[in-house]
């Protein structure tokens, strides 16, 4: 990316929605994902006075702190941005202080990658700020640890998502995602509870430690979906892609992560019509996934719409991480 060491630069990257493979990820199994285009950015503007001045949809205040606060405790309000700041404060030598504002057009309620992006986007914006040339790599190396520092199981597959763009193939530990050139038809639905990631995850943990063979044996299967869901994409074939989707659901269950209320969405979907239809991320809440076509796409709208489900207008998108 293009260093741009400007007395303002605004940061914008996309949203993310995990298509396959959530779980397995966090134990290095690998799994499919995507940007959508939802959109935040961080804008970002030199000050004089040492101080950082962040201003931010997400927070009910205005935050004041300075580099040295920055690098000490993370604040409860804003774990990931703080972490981001501590991340990126390492790399810059001569900082004064900035002016920051985070404005995004989708809720952090919705699990579509607030995180990944508010975190990617503060080490973007300040990096280029400062002009440090970071590549996407590097990007998404330092947004990864600084997500780790908060999150420490994460796979890393959303700051891949946000900083990348376009559909992923991802595995933990690798230094770039694999991307596919493909544009699955989805609709999203929020079921009306936010997730609780970290939790889930501690969950999921706890079985792995009573049951190993058994949830060991749930990933390799799911591995083998990704697998073949990676293929059907690369060659659109996104019939097969909706069945691939419906039995990494079943395994999803299996896992005991589908709450009552997804469950019923996502039947209620496929009933309509979806090619397809599961979880997307964590479960326990946030949102669902289903794969229609033009002709289906109405109908299976309507029938989340009646089931309580709020649609989240939203779509796959090839942009990346941008820096202006
Ligand atoms: O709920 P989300 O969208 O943050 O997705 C979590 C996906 C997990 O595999 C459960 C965790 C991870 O870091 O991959």
């Amino acid at each position: 990316m293009i260093p741009i060491n400007n007395q303002s630069v605004t940061a914008t990257l996309p949203g993310k929605l995990m298509l396959m493979g959530e779980h397995a990820a966090v134990y290095g199994f690998p799994c499919l994902a995507a940007a959508v285009d939802k959109k935040l950015t961080v804008k970002l503007n030199k000050r004089t006075d040492g101080n950082i001045i962040i201003r931010s949809d997400y927070f009910k205040k205005t935050l004041q702190s300075d580099w040295q606060k920055i690098t000490g405790k993370i604040e409860p309000a804003g774990q990931y941005l703080t972490a981001a700041l501590r991340t990126v404060s390492a790399l810059i030598s001569d900082k004064t202080g900035m002016d920051m504002e985070i404005k995004s057009d989708f809720s952090g309620r919705y699990g579509l990658g607030s995180s990944a992006a508010v975190t990617a986007g503060a080490i973007a914006g300040i990096a280029a700020l400062f002009g440090l040339n970071l590549s996407k790599e590097e990007l998404f190396k330092l947004t990864y640890r600084s997500i780790l520092t908060v999150a420490e199981d994460a796979s890393g597959y959303d700051a891949a998502a946000v900083v990348f763009g376009g559909v992923i193939y991802y595995k933990k530990g690798d230094s770039k995602p694999e991307k596919i050139d493909a544009y699955p038809n989805l609709l999203v639905c929020y079921s009306g509870s936010k997730a609780d990631t970290v939790e889930m995850v501690r969950m999921v943990a706890g079985k792995m430690n009573s049951h190993r063979k058994a949830v060991l044996k749930i990933f390799e299967a799911t591995a083998d979906l990704v697998e073949q869901a990676r293929q059907s994409l690369i060659s659109q074939q996104y019939d097969i892609f909706g069945k691939l989707m419906n039995f990494s659901q079943d395994y999803l269950e299996d896992l005991g992560v589908v709450t009552s209320k997804l469950n019923e969405l996502i039947l209620k979907a496929r009933k309509a019509g979806a090619l397809g239809a599961k979880i997307s991320g964590a479960g326990g809440g946030d949102c669902l996934i289903a794969l229609v076509d033009d002709s289906n796409s109405p109908k299976v709208a309507q029938a989340l719409i009646e089931a309580g489900g709020e649609m989240v207008d939203t779509a796959i998108t090839s942009k990346e991480v941008s820096i202006s």
